[in-house]
């Protein structure tokens, strides 16, 4: 260990083989923190090259459970997303594809610090269970077509003690350990090929655009090493995405997108997203032609009825996909409204998510309990006119400890301004 640490500092590139050396070693609880953390810190300040990086990616993958979705007929394509502030795509995407025709077998997360995560927001749908067996999430991708269940414990372990170190060496930040460490748990999770959200901007997890776009290419780099389609869009997260940020209010949200009837922002980047994957499993012979087809599932009510199916399989009341308004309902709710008349100039996607944080829609640590039913809803997105006065957001708030923070940093989110600001983007940029 301490000549590849020597190695790694002096700038030079690693074999496969003591790449896994390493990661098997770590995993296995034979090589200490102390060595792991040196190398760390060398690989970031050194970087790794692409094929350190793949090698690196492949032997996580490979240090616990790798799930076959080969008893699956059709190209399975998975969806990532670097996390957002009112992202809940998945919850529309993973029907809407399946109601297409392409299997979607998704393992989520939960949600820590500013952004949520997909296992939070369906856990606002009574009943509906995602611990499943993996056999059982199989089965049912077989048989309807889709399952989102919660990611286990054995995929991907030398990650998990990988990422905890990184969390309190100052080695989080390092591109090629982001890029690997998402593509070792898609790897393990089984598709065939997989589509990647990399988001940039105030709420993203990398807001710079050039440090997302780095992340993307090395993401795709990785997957076309490792012989997996992988294409990633750059998408704007400057402001949150669709108009609710809280797990029962984003349910509702995306239920209304299924429908149809869901806010354009949202709308428009589940059917680039959904384009992208009809193209990978063979559905549609262009993107054009992809949202084409994914645009009349929502209209017609497909989609909608996908999810339904869904919540049935998971044991959950189909009952709240019908009528939206069975979801829990915050006890108070709040209006902030605009000091000054004007264009909405900026929503700061990163006050929001954490205002909706403070409020007890996510978690500050992995302990912290969720309310389901706080949040907020945006009245007012960048560009829109607003008159002094009118309600810019209604917070949702069962706890009122923080209330005076959240008020405080969803008022400074806004920035009103005189001129009508250009129109910004969803996608910023695809990369193949
Ligand atoms: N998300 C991950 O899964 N891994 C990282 O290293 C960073 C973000």
């Amino acid at each position: 260990m301490t000549e590849i640490i020597l190695k790694k500092r002096q700038g030079q590139e690693l074999s496969g083989a003591e790449i896994n050396y390493f990661v098997q070693g770590y995993a296995g609880g034979e090589i200490p923190d102390y060595q792991a953390a040196a190398l760390l810190m060398a690989v970031f300040f050194q970087g790794l090259s692409g094929a350190e990086t793949a090698e690196l990616t492949l032997a996580m993958a490979g240090s616990g459970r790798t799930i076959d979705l080969s008893a699956i007929p059709g190209v399975k394509v998975d969806k990532h997303s670097t996390g957002g502030v009112g992202d809940k795509t998945t919850l529309v995407l993973a029907p809407l594809a399946a109601a297409a025709g392409v299997p979607v077998a998704k393992l989520a997360g939960r949600g820590l610090g500013h952004t949520g995560g997909t296992i939070d927001k369906l856990a606002a749908i009574p009943g509906l269970q995602t611990e499943l067996s993996i056999p059982a999430f199989i089965r049912q991708v077989k048989e309807i077509g889709v399952a989102i269940a919660t990611q286990t414990r054995e995929l991907v372990p030398a990650d998990k003690k990988l990422y905890a170190l990184r969390d309190v060496t100052a080695t989080v930040d390092c591109l090629p350990l982001i890029a690997s460490s998402i593509m070792s748990k898609k790897l393990a999770a089984g598709a065939d090929a997989i589509v990647l959200d990399v988001k940039a901007g105030r709420g993203a997890f990398l807001p710079d655009r050039e440090d997302a776009r780095a992340l993307a290419r090395t993401m795709v780099a990785i997957g076309r090493r490792l012989g997996k389609a992988t294409v990633a869009l750059l998408t704007n997260m400057e402001q949150p995405l669709g108009r609710a940020v809280g797990n029962a209010l984003e349910v509702r949200e995306a239920i209304a997108a299924l429908r149809g009837e869901g806010p354009a922002d949202l709308e428009e980047l589940c059917l680039a997203l959904g384009a992208v994957m009809l193209v990978l499993a063979k559905k549609a012979a262009d993107p054009g032609e992809a949202e084409e087809k994914l645009a009349g599932l929502l209209k017609n009510g497909q989609a909608w009825r996908k999810l339904k199916e869904m919540v049935v399989a998971q044991g959950g009341n189909p009952e709240v996909i019908e009528n939206p308004d069975l979801l829990k309902v915050a006890e108070r709710q709040e209006e902030i409204t605009a000091r000054t008349a004007g264009y909405v100039q900026a929503v700061d996607a990163k006050m929001i998510g954490q205002a909706a944080m403070l409020l007890g829609a996510g978690r500050q640590t992995r302990e912290d309990q969720i309310d389901l039913a706080a949040g907020l809803v945006l009245h007012k997105k960048t560009g829109e006119r607003v008159e002094a006065g009118e309600p810019l957001a209604t917070l949702f708030v069962n706890r009122a400890r923080y209330l005076e923070d959240a008020k405080k940093l969803v008022q400074d989110a806004y920035r009103i301004g005189a001129d009508e600001p250009a129109p910004q983007p969803m996608i910023l940029e695809v990369i193949s």
